[in-house]
């Protein structure tokens, strides 16, 4: 099984001078859930019974683009007839509670690029008939690792598109790295199509909490830019990791909010990855 990459999020109030945390339950957390087992981080209905969060990024849509079948891999949350039919009616619960369910393409592991401005409608068109209407996810999170950065633009342009003409709310949400600017998003970002933006502070020594440098968490350079980017009163995320272990073989320091004045959030029901300290 793939490794974890487990984070959870908060909503960042966008004032510079005062950096403050909204840490109002149910109103602004996000997290990212499908890459462990449902023994070990639960069904997607249990997460959303917690009442803890806003949205919930299903990890994911692993293989899009350049004439691919679209793959998308939870493991046992949706492997089986039985399963899968059981992952559908938790989405509907889920969102019969208010929490919106976003398919989050790509990731560390999959094979994904757009090679056309054609292809990016063929990708749109695919994702709205399978996984918009089909499924019924209310939009699509960008999370872009590797591959080629271009033609993303289009793509949210596409699927924003595919909304409107059809009286559905998209919801499009970017994870860019915490250094500003993302080498995959940078130009999707200033298409305006965006809703959310949820940064990575993980998995990278300039953005990634370290208890011993507690001052150079995020530079203060990228933090302006992505403020800037976002003055329009969207909200921003501050993507942090939720367990020790944003992999089976990585570990990250503890008390990645404590800089500002947050206590740490373990958003999992049962991870055994997650610490004692709640
Ligand atoms: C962390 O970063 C490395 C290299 O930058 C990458 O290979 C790895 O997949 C990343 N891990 C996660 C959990 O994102
Ligand atoms: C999934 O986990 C739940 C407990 O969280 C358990 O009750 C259920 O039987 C499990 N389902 C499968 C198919 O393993
Ligand atoms: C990035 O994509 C290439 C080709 O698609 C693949 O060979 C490589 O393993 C991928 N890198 C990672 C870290 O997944
Ligand atoms: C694709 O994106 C580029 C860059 O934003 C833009 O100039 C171009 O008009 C877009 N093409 C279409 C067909 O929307």
């Amino acid at each position: 099984m793939a490794p974890l990459a487990k984070l959870v999020v908060a909503c960042l109030i966008l004032s510079l001078a005062l950096i403050q945390v909204s840490w109002v339950a149910g109103g602004s957390i996000a997290t990212y859930w499908g890459q462990d087992t449902n023994d070990t981080e639960g069904r997607l209905e249990e997460l959303c019974n917690t009442g803890h969060y806003s949205h919930i990024n299903v990890a994911f849509l692993t293989h899009f683009g350049d004439g691919r079948d679209l793959e998308f891999s939870i493991f046992d949350h949706c492997n089986n007839q039985v399963s899968c039919i059981r992952f559908g009616r938790d989405i509907k619960t889920c969102q019969s509670k208010q929490v919106k369910i976003l398919l989050s393409i790509e990731g560390p592991y999959g094979t994904y690029s757009l090679n056309s401005v054609d292809d990016a409608q063929k990708v749109a068109k695919l994702l709205w008939d399978s996984y918009l209407i089909g499924v019924g996810f209310d939009g699509i999170d960008f999370h872009i690792e590797n591959g080629s950065a271009l033609y993303y633009e289009n793509l949210t342009n596409y699927l924003k598109d595919y909304g409107k003409k059809n009286n559905k709310e998209v919801i499009l949400s970017a994870s860019p790295s915490g250094l500003y600017p993302d080498a995959y998003l940078e130009k999707a970002m200033y298409s305006g199509h965006f809703d959310i933006v949820w940064i990575q502070l993980f998995n990278s020594t300039s953005c990634q909490y370290d208890s011993a440098n507690q001052n150079d968490y995020l530079p203060v350079a990228s933090w302006e830019e992505w403020n800037m980017l976002l003055a329009t009163g969207r909200p921003l995320f501050l993507g942090i990791p939720a367990s020790e272990y944003i992999s089976r073989s990585e570990q990250t320091d503890m008390d990645p909010l404590s800089p500002f004045g947050v206590p740490f959030f373990v958003p999992s029901i049962k991870s055994r990855h997650v610490s004692s300290k709640m």
